[in-house]
Formats: structure tokens, C-alpha cells, sequence
């Protein structure tokens, strides 16, 4: 069975509405390979103009539309607040959920992601679970236990079965941004091991699941990693701003 691979573009606080419809006329032009699927998660005041711009120009239906964030909760007074269901009635697909700036600036700890998660699965939403360690944490020899103690949580919040519904992004919070990428040998290895941690509860989710690397991917190093076994695509943030480098990144990946 062939497992999806995809390569979603994390904005962050940049963009504006010229960059949304040039980057769309320029994802026209990208041939994607078999099984994958491309997710660009702009600011929410792009949302709308982002899929305006997608159905103007008829762009392919193997790119959808993401956000960045949103509220646990599904209405109610929380002003300045965003709902899963609300991002899901104006076409967003995808949510990145627990990004290690919004744990780190933000504060939101596991639990609140595993919230977080259950909200956007409830409003069908697929959330990009983020999880890495930090560079004194892979120093001390914790990865792992970091990445189960953030994974396990959510899998108690939801279940492990709703975990199809779930696309997995590591990313070390040392490579974010910094120019520094795991080798492909050690963003391998630490992808087995979530993979192999997914299948001790349920083989068939943890085979199926897309399990994203980001931290620093770009045009020269993306081929490499998404050549491992365990890497289906990339989370990229910096690189995602520029058409011509984004473009490259798309038709690097290849479903498993
Ligand atoms: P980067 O960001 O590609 O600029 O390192 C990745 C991310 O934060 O998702």
C-alpha cells in the first residue's frame, strides 16, 4: 500500500497577498510525482484569497490549504480567537498543531495540543502534529523520551485510531531555522523511531502515517531526505516563501 508524502509550506508571520497569488500561479507550473500532496498554511487573512486565487487559476487539487492556528475550543467568547470549524468552512484542509514556536513563545504545553488536535479533528481538519527535541535535549540523549512525551497525550486525548486522520512533522527545534538540518541519517533514525512507536499501538496507523521532517529544508538538501524510509515529505518554512526554491521541494517528494 502506498503511503502519502507531503510537502507543506509553514508561512509563519510572513507573506502577503501578492506573494499568495503569485505563489499560486507558480504551483500551476509544478508537475507533482504519484501519492503527494502539497499544503501551503499562509496567515489567516490569506486563507480566502489563497483558494480564490486556486479556483480562479484551476490549480490541481493536490494542493490544499492549511492554517497556522487555532482555538481548542469551537465558539464562544475567546475574542480574537480563530475555531477549527470556522477554518474548515472557508477550505483549509490542514492545521499545524503544537509548532515548537507556539510551545516555546506561546507556551501551549502537550496537553493543550492534544486539545488542540481533538478539536481539529472533530471539525475534519487533518492537524500536523509538530514535535522535536531542543538541542540540550538531543545533547543529554532524550530525544526519544521528549518525542514520546509529546506524542503520547495526544494519542490518550484522541485515540490511535483518529492517528489516520494525523500527519506527523519532527522537527528538531535546533535545525528550525537556523540553517543547521539533521543529517539524513539522524532525521531517519529518529522517523523510525516515531514510526515504530505509533506501530506498539496500532501497526496499520503507523505504516500509513506521512511522517514529515522539517528544520532548514531547502532546494539542495530536500532530495536526500526524502530519499529515507521514513521521511514522506517535508515541513518547510523559510524555503516555502520562494516560488522557485518551494517549487523545487514540491517535485522532490515521492509517495512510499
Ligand atoms: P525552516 O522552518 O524551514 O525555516 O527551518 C520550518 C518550520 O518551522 O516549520
Amino acid at each position: 500500500m502506498k503511503r502519502l508524502s507531503i510537502v507543506a509550506a509553514n508561512w509563519k508571520m510572513n507573506g502577503s497577498l501578492a506573494l499568495v497569488n503569485s505563489m499560486v500561479s507558480e504551483l500551476n507550473n509544478v508537475t507533482l510525482n504519484e501519492n503527494v500532496e502539497v499544503v501551503v498554511c499562509p496567515s489567516s487573512p490569506y486563507l480566502a484569497a489563497f483558494n480564490a486565487a486556486s479556483a480562479s487559476t484551476n490549480l490541481s487539487a493536490a494542493f490544499s490549504l492549511g492554517a497556522q492556528n487555532f482555538s481548542e475550543h469551537n465558539s464562544g467568547a475567546f475574542t480574537g480567537e480563530v475555531s477549527a470549524s470556522m477554518l474548515q468552512e472557508v477550505g483549509v484542509s490542514y492545521i499545524i498543531v503544537g509548532h515548537s514556536e507556539r510551545r516555546s513563545i506561546y507556551n501551549e504545553s502537550s496537553a493543550l495540543v492534544a486539545k488542540k488536535v481533538k478539536a481539529a479533528l472533530a471539525s475534519g481538519l487533518k492537524p500536523i502534529l509538530c514535535i522535536g527535541e531542543s538541542e540540550e535535549e538531543r545533547a543529554a540523549e532524550k530525544t526519544e523520551v521528549v518525542l514520546a512525551e509529546q506524542l503520547q497525550p495526544v494519542i490518550d486525548e484522541v485515540g490511535i485510531e483518529n492517528f489516520k486522520n494525523v500527519v506527523i512533522a519532527y522537527e528538531p527545534v535546533w535545525a528550525i531555522g537556523t540553517g543547521k538540518t539533521a543529517s539524513p541519517e539522524m532525521a531517519q533514525e529518529t522517523h523510525q523511531f516515531i514510526r515504530e512507536f505509533i506501530a506498539k499501538f496500532d501497526e496499520n496507523v503507523a505504516d500509513k502515517l506521512p511522517l514529515l521532517y522539517g528544520g532548514s529544508v531547502n532546494a539542495k538538501n530536500c532530495e536526500e531526505l526524502f530519499a529515507q524510509a521514513d521521511i514522506d515529505g517535508g515541513l518547510i518554512g523559510g524555503a516555502s516563501l520562494k516560488a522557485e526554491e518551494f517549487k523545487i521541494i514540491c517535485s522532490a517528494a515521492k509517495g512510499k
